[in-house]
């Protein structure tokens, strides 16, 4: 469609309401912003709220059962609220969830229009036509042969200070729990010059942080226009846009922290000292089973050279408990492992069989030592954190003012270490970056006074 018909079609039909719901990762956030600028180009206005939408899509996530889980409960819900509001509704599900199960959807849901793999958005507007037809309800949930960046609208904009950049999609890594290589494919890089023009257009309309996506980030090696670059590189190359201030990366996986990637944690100002690093689990055997293809020590020995790359920086990660064959003492070494590291922030989670994975079919821990366990760890993970909480009172930190706080007056802000820090300061000043003396500490914040 060109651009000329395209707005004569917007004239002439009133606009219809969008209104899209994300669950998961951070990629899917991304994924859900093209999604709607996509959509946005075809007539559509996004909504905060499903009650009068034409055309709802849910974004879905399949990483654990109660994620998946989830998104049956509200396909419920939006035929309840579609049956009371006696107006018809579009649904869609997109993302994981709809790459993993695909028809079988619509088989169980037959209220939905539509099933849309996070390989292949940039197709919904054919789908869209497709239904207007009348031609019932489209699935697609097949692999490009070609970048589905290359097919969408280049408007991005940034509808904040901060914005996420994906870099990289998708997984080799076959780790025994995971659906993710399953759900978004195999590992691919977006090519370097795109990825720097996107970044120009987020900064333009105001981004000042940018956080660089992948499942498997520091795997990166998009072409640039001398050979491949890898993840440091560009770094690098960003870390040259003027008013791009900060830059971040998430996820990544221990065995492709590279010497240049750790180095750039000394030496790039803007690239930020927190690093997302999960590593599951803290015993060897367990980290064999899980085909994680590093151990415990390893682990250990590379935190350390990247604090001496850049001391002050602050760690997060992700954990599993009750992963098949997991024996208490296996678990002891996953708390010893918490002790050790002092991590500012992590996630944790009860081992949760996925279909079609490696570790699904194995006897299963039971679920009240799960329980247990997940307990224990976020203790473990509470001091830790609390730890790491105190001993940011009293310093001085550049704090960027990305959106209002609870309290008149009052905004929140980032500090280098990826906390929340609420201040009093004028909400004109969003965007800016301040310095912060910090007052107190909270559990998920911090609380301080503007510093000169
Ligand atoms: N690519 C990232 C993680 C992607 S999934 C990495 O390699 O680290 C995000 C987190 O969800 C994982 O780190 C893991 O801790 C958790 N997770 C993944 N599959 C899971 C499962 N089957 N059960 C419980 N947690 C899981
Ligand atoms: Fe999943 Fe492992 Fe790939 Fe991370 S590295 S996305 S946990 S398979
Ligand atoms: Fe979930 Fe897919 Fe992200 S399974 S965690 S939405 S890659």
């Amino acid at each position: 469609m060109t651009a000329q018909t395209d707005t004569q079609s917007k004239a002439e039909t009133p606009t219809k309401k969008l209104y899209v719901k994300t669950y998961g990762c951070q990629m899917n956030v991304y994924d859900s912003e093209r999604m709607t600028e996509t959509l946005v180009g075809q007539g559509y206005e996004a909504v905060d709220k499903p009650d009068d939408a034409d055309l709802v899509l849910l974004n879905t996530c399949h990483i654990r059962e109660k994620a998946a889980e989830k998104v049956y409960s509200d396909l419920g819900r939006l035929r309840k609220l579609e049956r009371q509001r006696g107006v018809p509704m579009q649904v869609g599900v997109a993302g994981c969830v709809a790459q993993a199960e695909g028809e079988e959807i619509v088989r169980r849901m037959p209220q939905v229009d539509l099933v849309v793999g996070p390989q292949a958005y940039h197709r919904l507007p054919e789908m869209l036509q497709a239904l207007r037809a009348g031609k019932g309800a489209q699935v697609v949930t097949d692999f490009p042969v070609n970048d589905k960046f290359a097919d969408l609208p280049q408007t991005r904009k940034s509808s904040g200070p901060t914005a996420f950049l994906s870099v990289q999609e998708g997984c080799d890594k076959f780790c025994a729990f995971c659906v993710v290589p399953y759900t978004r494919g195999g590992e691919y890089s977006r090519p370097a010059t795109d990825l720097l023009t996107e970044a120009k257009r987020l900064v333009d309309s105001g981004a000042r942080e940018i956080t660089l996506l992948g499942q498997n980030v520091n795997a990166y090696h998009g072409a640039g226009p001398d050979g491949d670059w890898s993840l440091a590189r560009l770094v690098r190359e960003m870390a040259k846009i003027d008013d791009l201030a900060r830059i971040r990366y998430t996820t990544s996986h221990p065995n492709d922290m590279t010497d240049d990637l750790i180095a750039a944690h000394g030496e790039i100002d803007r690239l930020m000292p927190f690093l997302h690093l999960p590593v599951q689990s803290g015993s060897d055997k367990v980290l064999k089973a899980m085909n994680r293809k590093h151990d415990a020590d390893s682990y250990r020995r590379l935190i350390e050279r990247i604090r001496a790359a850049r001391p002050d920086i602050a760690m997060s990660g992700d954990f599993i408990v009750g992963f098949p064959g997991e024996t208490d003492e296996d678990f002891e070494d996953t708390v010893r492992l918490i002790e050790d590291i002092r991590y500012s922030q992590a996630f944790s989670f009860k081992y949760s069989p996925r279909p079609g994975t490696p570790a699904a079919g194995a006897e299963q821990v039971p679920e009240e030592i799960k329980a247990e366990r997940l307990l224990r760890v976020q203790d473990a993970l509470a001091k830790s954190e609390a730890a790491f909480q105190q001993t940011c009172i009293g310093q001085t930190m550049p704090v960027l003012l990305d959106r209002p706080g609870k309290l008149d007056g009052q905004m929140m802000g980032r500090s280098p270490y990826l906390q929340n820090v609420h201040l009093m300061v004028a909400a004109e000043r969003r965007g800016e970056i301040v310095p912060v003396k910090i007052t107190e500490a909270h559990r998920s914040s911090l609380g301080g006074t503007l510093a000169a």
